[in-house]
C-alpha cells in the first residue's frame, strides 16, 4: 500500500530514527541529522536538505550529507532553488525519478559535481507550511528508489516536523537570551563596576589635601589608573551593547538645531529635556522629531515674531517634542487642533510634520497658547521606555 509504512522493521528504524534526531536541539544539527536519517532509510548516497526562504520562491539553506568538504568548496556556491529543487519548491509533492537528467525542469549540474542520477525529493512540512525539501539521490544497491523507500521517508518527514520547530523556536530564544544576557551585562558593569569605580576615586581624591608629598603622589596615580579601567570598562560596555546608532545623543543635536536658529529667531530658545532622550529614542524616530523641530523653529521665526521661545523635548511612554512661543499667534482659520494642510498651496510646512508623526503612529497638534503665542505639540509612540538600557555617566 503506498502512503504508510507497513514493515515493523523499517517502522522501528524510523522510530529509532525520530529519537536519534530529537536528542539535538541546534537547528542545524537536527537538519544534518534528518538528511542522514533519511539518506540511511532510503539507502542513498547523497542526501540533502533545503530551507525555503521567506519569499517561498527560492532557498536558503542547504545541508548536505555524502558530498565530503573538498568537493562542496569545488562545486561553489550552493543551489539557490532553481530546476528541479524549483519544481519541488513550487509544487511540494514527493518526487521520483530513475535519472533526474531527464525530467523537463533539469538545469544540469555544475562543474566538479558528482553524477547523480536516481532521485527522491519529499517535501518537509513545518506546522502546515512548507518548510523545505529532502532530496535523496543515487540509490545504492538498486537503479532507483522504491515506493516504499519514498513512504519511509515521506514518514520520516513527517515525524520530524515537530523536532525542526521546537529546534527553530529554541534557535530562536537562544538568540533572544544572548541580546538579553549581553544588556544585562552591560548594565551591570555600568550601573555597578563603574560606580564603585567612581566612587573609589572620589574617596581617594578627598583624602589627597590631607597627604604628605610621597603619598599624594601615589593617590594621584592610583586615580589615574582608576580613570583608564573606568575607560576600559566603558569600552567593554560599548562593544557589548547592541546597535550603538549615532554616537552623538538626541540632546545634543536638538541643542546644535537650537543654536542654529538663534540668529533667525532673534533670540535663544530655552531648551527642556526630560527623560532617556539619548537611550530611548531610535535613529529612525530621532530623525523625524529633529526635522520637525527645523520646521516648527522656521515657523516662529518667518510668522510668530516671539520674544520667547521654549522647546521641551520629554520621554515619557512616547516621545513629545512641544514647541511654544509668545508671538502674534496663529490666523484665525488656523487656530485650531490638527490642522489640515492648507489649500492655498502656500505652506508644506505644517503637513509635512503631521505626517511625519502620522508615520510614526503618533500625531500633532498647533494651537493658540493660553496667553497668545502658538504651541506645537508633536508626539510618537516608542518601542520601549528608558528602562532597560545604558545610560552614560557624563
Ligand atoms: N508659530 C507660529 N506663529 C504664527 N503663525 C504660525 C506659526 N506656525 C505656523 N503659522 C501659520 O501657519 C501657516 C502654515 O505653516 P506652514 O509651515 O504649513 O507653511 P509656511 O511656513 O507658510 O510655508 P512652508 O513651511 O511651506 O515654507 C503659516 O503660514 C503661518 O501663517
Ligand atoms: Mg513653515
Amino acid at each position: 500500500m503506498h502512503g504508510a509504512v507497513r514493515d515493523p522493521q523499517k517502522l522501528q528504524e524510523l522510530l529509532d530514527a525520530v529519537l536519534l534526531v530529537q536528542g539535538d536541539l541546534d537547528l542545524d544539527t537536527v537538519l544534518l541529522r534528518v538528511v542522514e536519517v533519511a539518506r540511511g532509510m532510503a539507502g542513498a548516497r547523497f542526501g540533502a536538505l533545503g530551507v525555503i526562504d521567506d519569499q517561498g520562491t527560492g532557498l536558503s539553506r542547504f545541508v548536505t550529507s555524502g558530498v565530503d568538504r573538498e568537493t562542496i568548496d569545488a562545486i561553489g556556491p550552493l543551489p539557490r532553488g532553481s530546476g528541479l529543487l524549483g519544481t519541488l519548491i513550487l509544487d511540494p509533492k514527493p518526487l521520483r525519478l530513475d535519472d533526474l537528467a531527464s525530467h523537463p525542469d533539469s538545469v544540469g549540474f555544475p562543474p566538479h559535481h558528482p553524477t547523480m542520477v536516481s532521485f527522491l525529493g519529499v517535501p518537509l512540512r513545518v506546522r502546515d507550511q512548507v518548510y523545505g525539501n529532502l532530496y535523496l539521490t543515487e540509490k545504492e544497491g538498486a537503479p532507483a528508489f522504491s515506493e516504499a523507500d519514498e513512504d519511509l521517508v515521506v514518514a520520516l518527514a513527517g515525524a520530524v516536523s515537530v523536532t525542526i520547530e521546537n529546534a527553530r523556536l529554541h534557535d530562536r530564544l537562544r538568540e533572544a537570551g544572548r541580546a538579553a544576557d549581553r544588556e544585562r551585562i552591560a548594565r551591570d558593569l555600568h550601573d555597578t563596576v563603574i560606580q564603585q569605580l567612581f566612587a573609589i576615586g572620589l574617596s581617594l581624591q578627598a583624602v589627597i589635601p590631607l597627604a604628605d608629598d610621597v603619598i599624594r603622589g601615589h593617590l594621584q596615580s592610583a586615580i589615574d589608573d582608576l580613570d583608564e579601567t573606568i575607560r576600559q570598562v566603558r569600552t567593554t560596555i560599548f562593544a557589548l551593547e547592541p546597535a550603538p546608532v549615532d554616537r552623538k545623543g538626541l540632546r545634543a543635536r536638538v541643542l546644535e538645531i537650537c543654536v542654529a536658529a538663534t540668529r533667525s529667531l532673534g533670540l535663544e530658545p530655552e531648551v527642556r529635556f526630560s527623560g532617556g532622550l539619548d537611550t530611548a529614542v531610535d535613529e529612525a524616530t530621532a530623525g523625524e522629531v529633529l526635522a520637525t523641530l527645523r520646521e516648527a523653529l522656521s515657523n516662529v521665526a518667518r510668522h510668530a515674531a516671539a520674544n520667547n521661545v521654549t522647546v521641551e523635548l520629554t520621554v515619557a511612554d512616547g516621545l513629545q517634542l512641544r514647541v511654544v512661543d509668545d508671538g502674534v499667534g496663529l490666523p484665525p482659520r488656523d487656530a485650531r487642533a490638527g490642522l489640515p494642510p492648507r489649500d492655498d498651496g502656500v505652506g508644506n510646512g505644517i503637513r509635512n510634520m503631521v505626517e511625519r508623526a502620522q508615520a510614526l503612529g503618533g500625531s500633532m497638534e498647533l494651537r493658540a497658547g493660553p496667553g497668545g503665542g502658538a504651541v506645537l505639540s508633536w508626539r510618537v509612540p516608542l518601542e520601549r521606555g528608558g528602562e532597560g538600557t545604558v545610560g552614560w555617566p557624563n
